[in-house]
């Protein structure tokens, strides 16, 4: 039997011990979409073993984290919201688990084990699909079970889902990254690229389109190595797939968009994160030729200066990367483009950050992620010598952020009396009588209308500018 099949069995006989007695879950996910996508497969399969949700933790039977360790206010948060777990625990006698990328890391899961003994499972990013069987045990052994390993190992197709939202999806393509990104702890807890089969993917985006869903977002920690790996084995690697009774080839990340914009009702397609290094022609072309991929492109700077690109591992330098951005906007009508950058990492000199300064302004970004530097145990970063003091860093993030803001404030001016096509999302967060969606450019936008309009695409005319936001009038 298949491991899935294995584990679908573990959800039978969970299911089984907890029939009617109305228990809740509670979840608590940190991080990047990636993990957002991990704890919907979570919720559903808590959900399948009984479990209804709950966004109060003190009412909780079983309370799951997901954890992040990208940066490290993760770890402060996760053991500050352990200590309040305890308290709860011994309330309502509450089943623990945390999983995610920090349980990859030892020194934490011995910190857990040593100080947060209540603590019931421990599972890490390689055996989530086996949290069916780590709560039988807990159910029925109550002996703590620590369920991490450290290879990773295949993908695994057909657990539950329970989508946060019913209208945009992220679907996962493929996991882990080869790329070593020296201030970087994701190779190390999420170990080396595998990708998903491309027929499970078309399948599951189908079946998203026919439960209504509108957007897909295609996610990987390096998507345009889609299939990469694979190919080095096997070079003629080509799947074939039938979408509306046309057969489509996909060997590659930029063949994967092409069939993806074929299938019905899916209206909106985005994608994160493309490497600059990986940013081939067949995928620029699918982007400028495919009418749902959307034209706002996260391309991940990280720094500006060539020489940092350098110590970071990034394998390109700043020219290469502005090179790239101008063939895009000359392949691309109206590209746009997001990005992240970090700030202080080791060997950075006020040069260098003029340098990311510089790029900013070159490029002239929708949407920048800003990020101090972080030092995460284990990366090549830690050891380096000349890092960067705190204040320091805390300054060159502060003068990034105000031309951040300066260009995006100029950038929403440009919106104003112009036409935009947007999916209604639902209503607005601040006022109740407002509507709110996304541009193509990923900008949020408010506007008034019927809430028949959710779910649905509308041409708004933008009338006002407010920096986080802009507003609109139906058209
Ligand atoms: N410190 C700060 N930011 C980091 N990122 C990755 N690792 C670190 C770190 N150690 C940022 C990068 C990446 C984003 C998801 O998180 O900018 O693109
Ligand atoms: Fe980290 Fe670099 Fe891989 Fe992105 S590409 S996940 S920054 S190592």
């Amino acid at each position: 039997m298949d491991e899935i099949e294995i584990q679908k069995e573990y959800i039978e006989k969970v299911n089984k011990i907890n029939k009617n007695k109305d228990l809740k879950y509670a979840i608590l996910t940190m991080g990047c979409q990636l993990n957002e996508n991990d704890s919907e497969k979570l919720c559903g399969i808590l959900e399948e073993m009984g479990y209804s949700k709950t966004c109060n933790f003190e009412e909780a039977d079983f309370a799951i984290f997901n954890t992040c360790c990208v940066r490290e206010n993760a770890e402060d948060k996760l053991f500050g919201k352990l200590g309040e777990l305890k308290r709860i625990k011994e309330k309502n006698g509450t089943i623990i688990a945390i999983g995610g990328c920090m349980m990859q890391e030892k020194h934490i899961t011995e910190k857990i084990r040593k100080s947060y003994p209540y603590v019931d499972i421990i599972f890490g990013t390689h055996t989530l699909h086996r949290l069916p069987q780590d709560v039988y045990e807990i159910l029925k052994n109550e002996e703590k079970i620590d369920d991490v390993i450290d290879i990773e190992g295949k993908v695994y197709e057909g657990l539950p889902i329970k989508r946060f939202n019913n209208i945009k999806a992220s679907v996962t393509i493929m996991y882990g990254c080869n790329n070593f990104c020296s201030y970087c702890i994701v190779p190390y807890v999420r170990g080396r690229e595998r990708s998903r089969n491309p027929q499970d993917i078309i399948n599951e985006i189908e079946k998203l389109a026919k439960q209504g869903y509108k957007e897909v977002t295609l996610l990987g920690q390096n998507v345009n190595s889609y299939l990469v790996s694979e190919k080095r084995n096997n070079p003629n690697l080509e799947y074939n797939v039938k979408i509306n009774n046309k057969n489509f080839k996909i060997n590659s990340f930029a063949t994967l968009l092409i069939a993806v914009n074929e299938i019905d009702k899916i209206e909106k397609i985005r994608f994160i994160s493309p490497h600059p290094k990986d940013f081939t022609d067949d995928v620029i072309n699918a982007i400028a030729n495919c009418k749902k991929v959307s034209k706002l492109v996260h391309l991940p700077l990280q720094s500006g200066s060539t020489k940092m690109l350098k110590i970071m591992n990034r394998k390109y330098t700043k020219e290469q990367y502005l090179n790239l951005v101008e063939k895009m906007k000359a392949k691309i009508p109206n590209v746009k483009f997001s990005t992240d950058i970090i700030v202080g990492f080791a060997e950075e000199s006020e040069e260098d950050f003029e340098d990311t300064l510089d790029v900013v302004k070159k490029v002239n970004y929708e949407q920048v992620f800003m990020f101090i530097y972080s030092r995460r145990v284990g990366t090549p970063g830690e050891k380096m010598k000349n890092q960067v003091p705190e204040e320091i860093k805390h300054k060159r993030f502060n003068k990034l952020k105000e031309l951040v803001e300066s260009q995006i404030k100029q950038n929403n001016e440009k919106y104003i009396g112009t036409k935009q096509k947007i999916l209604v999302e639902g209503i607005s967060k601040n006022n109740e009588n407002m509507l709110t969606g996304r541009t193509d450019s990923n900008k949020v936008v408010v506007f008034e209308g019927d809430k028949k309009l959710i779910n649905t695409f509308v041409t708004l005319k933008i009338t006002s500018e407010h920096m986080w936001y802009l507003k609109g009038k139906l058209y």
